[in-house]
């Protein structure tokens, strides 16, 4: 089969059924950003799929215009949550906001999309609560389920959600982290929640939020798992197609910014709550229902990729010695989209078992562990995990002080030293006094 006999292109707009497109940016045909390569393969026959992404002029939302057939996608995943005090704490968060606004007594089922290996529905468990994961990716559901998370292996459909009733009885909590965007047929999870769903049960999902994405040019969050870029407005049209209503809303700082929405039956108890509003009207002020705003962001996009480009080059024609910092799948369409490769980037450091012995896709970049990296230390990281930056410079103070140096991409590509972290600190301190 061939790559493009696996993926279709979108024609109507999956919220609003509009065919009104606005084109966003052209990243041409590029591997998957999760498919890690062995080394003992032949590269030259990646699959590689177009990775193009367009706005909905009608409703707004940003979406690749091919999706990858998701059994290609998500059955042989190796995308494990990072094991990180970062995503601790979030999930933590998660579960309080949940409890907290959303009264979720002891003993509630709480049923999770895309549960990974279980981390979040562990720290539900530990609350009280029965719980159940439902995740595609076979050998991701094996280790939640040696984890004690039960797990079915399944997608998320209409069906599934109806025999999850029959088996385990209706869910007060339905969550989906991070997988909600990566839906192409969300009128079938809609129907499916409203199935499963306790009539005054709260169905919570975290995206990526587009207005984050584009004021940060955070382009390199774009990779064929990430169909859509949702922003307030745009899942309140399309939960009010479809019988639910968005209730509540909070910004997280999760992957570069991300919102965490609860959405409830549209006829349930609960009341919108006044952010619901407030969010959408601050859209409108930034322009996400102009056309400006998106020619805005891919010229952006064309900076960023030029200014890091010349800034590893230059380093290396001055002989500095570049690693990756993380192998996360952004850092792919990063590095694809930049054209870096093994010549600008030595290897990249991970902390994921499933990635390490590995090569980036498209990239071919070599993936070492962490502590390869510290025996063979770069000049310069380049921090392509950079949703974990504060984390990661607070842990690497010794590279940082031993003179090792970071590259970083926000608010725009430049290196950071010990020095420069120093002096940046002390004005927020004075700021702070
Ligand atoms: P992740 O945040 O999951 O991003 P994406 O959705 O783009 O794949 O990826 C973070 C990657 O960085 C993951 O492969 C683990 C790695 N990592 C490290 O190597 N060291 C660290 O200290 C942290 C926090 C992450
Ligand atoms: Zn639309």
């Amino acid at each position: 089969m061939s790559a493009s006999d696996s993926a279709r292109q979108v024609v109507e707009c999956r919220v609003c059924g509009a065919a009104d497109w606005q084109e966003v940016v052209s990243f041409g045909p590029v591997p998957l950003a999760n498919s890690y390569l062995d080394p003992a393969d032949s590269y030259d026959d990646e699959p590689r799929y177009p990775l193009d992404v367009v706005s909905c002029r009608s409703c707004r939302l940003m979406t690749l215009t091919h999706v990858v057939d998701p059994e290609v996608l998500y059955r042989d995943y190796s995308y494990v949550t990072s094991d990180s005090e970062t995503m601790d704490r979030h999930m933590r968060l998660v579960a309080k906001l949940c409890r907290e606004r959303f009264d979720v007594p002891e003993g509630s089922f709480v049923v999770e999309l895309g549960s990974n290996t279980g981390e979040q529905l562990m720290i539900f468990r530990d609350a009280g609560m029965r719980t159940l994961g439902i995740d595609p990716a076979r050998s991701i559901a094996a280790v939640a389920e040696e984890q004690g998370i039960e797990t079915l292996p399944e997608f998320f459909s209409a069906s599934t959600a109806k025999s999850v009733a029959e088996s385990h009885g209706q869910a007060r909590v339905i969550l989906g982290r991070h997988v909600f965007a990566h839906i192409d047929h969300v009128a079938g999870i809609a129907v499916g929640v409203r199935n499963l769903l306790e009539p005054e049960g709260v169905f919570a999902i975290e995206v990526p939020y587009a207005l984050d994405m584009l004021e940060r040019t955070e382009f390199d969050t774009i990779y064929h798992e990430h169909l859509s870029y949702y922003a307030v407005g745009t899942l309140a049209t399309l939960f009010e197609r479809h019988g639910l209503r968005v209730i509540d809303v909070e910004r997280i700082s999760v992957h570069g910014g991300s919102i965490l929405v609860f959405v409830g039956h549209g006829d349930g108890p609960w009341q919108q709550r006044p952010a619901v509003k407030e969010l959408i009207a601050l859209e409108e002020r930034a322009g996400l229902h102009d056309d400006a705003t998106y020619r805005e962001f891919a010229a952006k996009v064309r900076n960023v990729t030029e200014s890091l480009t010349a800034l590893v080059r230059g380093l290396r024609a001055d002989g500095k010695r570049i690693a990756g910092y993380g192998a996360p799948a952004k850092g792919n369409t990063l590095l694809t989209v930049c054209g870096l490769g093994p010549d600008d980037l030595e290897f990249c450091s991970d902390t994921t078992d499933l990635k390490q012995g590995k090569v980036l896709p498209g990239s071919h970049v070599p993936v070492r562990t962490p502590e390869y990296a510290r025996e063979h230390a770069p000049d310069h990281y380049l921090l392509l995990a950079w949703n974990y930056t504060e984390e990661i410079l607070r842990k690497e103070r010794a590279f940082l002080e031993s003179g090792g140096k970071f590259i970083v991409l926000h608010p725009e590509p430049s290196v950071v030293s010990a020095e420069s972290l120093a002096a940046a600190e002390s004005v927020a301190a004075a700021r702070r006094s």
